[in-house]
């Protein structure tokens, strides 16, 4: 029998679409879209979040309306706003976002191809095939790609890469295709885990990539060159004063995740946990941060 997912649509305006995605993320969507849909005023969006069966949809979606009216109050959002669910088949969203993963190139080096499109011919990239099923991490949100670009830049080959939340295995693989000789990919997501492995898999780098379900408190005993974490704000600034202990003393912590309204006070937090930065990429309203211990 086919799996069945509920879809809660959100109409509302472009600017207020990642605050909208994140208030899906906090009431348990699984993964999200922004779809420019026919019938929505211009200058609209309708973001798009998908609950899985087993999740309790009239609670969520209290909440949900919640959090957008205090969302409205403060002003991140426009009234107005509205708000649909429907129960749809797994196969209908997935074949629905297929549609608009596209293979895209990275900084110098990377290609993130989509498993389902056929490679160029000639092509001389580093390539990273993904098929993301449920798990974020398709390499088109800002985010993913700041840790890819500075992944390309830091890794030479050799390196002990640590990957939290990995998702898709984006950037485990692309770590390992770049030089690594071994990297940890957590995930506290075992369905997260199921699709990172089947992309390990399908990159042939099931040797390289050892993933585990976790966290980073899970992993405080290793000695990593390079740790990665495109996660929440709050996840990054919780792991930050416990990096300087997993990081090599010429280590480098990439991460990402966080809106540009906060990245002052997390680049402050990061200089009193000791990092002095490497380098920032800031694109769609999201920063990546790269830093080096002092
Ligand atoms: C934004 S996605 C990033 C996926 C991929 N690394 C990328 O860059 O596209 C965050 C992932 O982290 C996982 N996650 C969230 N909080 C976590 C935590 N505290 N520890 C480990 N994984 C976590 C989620 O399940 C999700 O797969």
């Amino acid at each position: 029998m086919s799996k069945h997912w509920t879809e809660i649509a959100v109409e509302t305006s472009a600017e207020a679409a990642d605050v909208v995605t994140q208030l899906l993320v906090g009431i348990g969507c699984a993964g999200t879209v922004i779809a420019h849909a026919s019938g929505v005023p211009a200058g609209g969006v309708v973001v798009k979040g998908y609950l899985r069966e087993s999740v309790k949809v009239p609670a969520c979606l209290d909440v949900l309306r919640e959090r957008l009216q205090t969302a409205v109050e403060w002003g991140v959002v426009p009234s107005g706003f509205r708000v649909t669910c429907q129960r749809i088949p797994e196969e209908d969203w997935v074949e629905g976002w297929k549609a608009q993963f596209q293979p895209l190139e990275i900084g110098e080096r990377l290609l993130i191809q989509p498993t389902w499109v056929e490679l160029p011919s000639g092509c001389r990239r580093v390539v990273v095939w993904i098929d993301p099923g449920m798990a974020f991490g398709t390499g088109q949100h800002a985010t993913t790609q700041g840790c890819l670009e500075f992944l390309e830049r830091i890794i030479r080959g050799g390196e002990t890469v640590l990957d939290v939340g990995t998702g898709s295995g984006i950037l485990a693989i692309a770590a390992a295709k770049l030089g690594a000789e071994r990297v940890m990919a957590l995930d506290i997501d075992p369905l997260c885990l199921e699709v990172a492995r089947e992309n390990v898999a399908r990159n042939q780098v099931s040797d390289e990539v050892f993933l585990l379900q976790g966290s980073f408190a899970d992993a405080l005993r290793v000695r990593a060159d390079v740790v990665v974490a495109n996660l929440s704000t709050a996840d990054v600034l919780d792991m930050l004063p416990q990096v300087p202990r997993v990081l090599k003393p010429s280590g480098t912590f990439i991460a990402s995740g966080v809106p540009s309204s906060r990245r002052w006070e997390v680049e402050a937090a990061w200089q009193e946990a000791g990092f002095v930065m490497q380098g920032v990429i800031e694109r769609e309203g999201w920063v990546t941060f790269a830093a080096h211990l002092r």
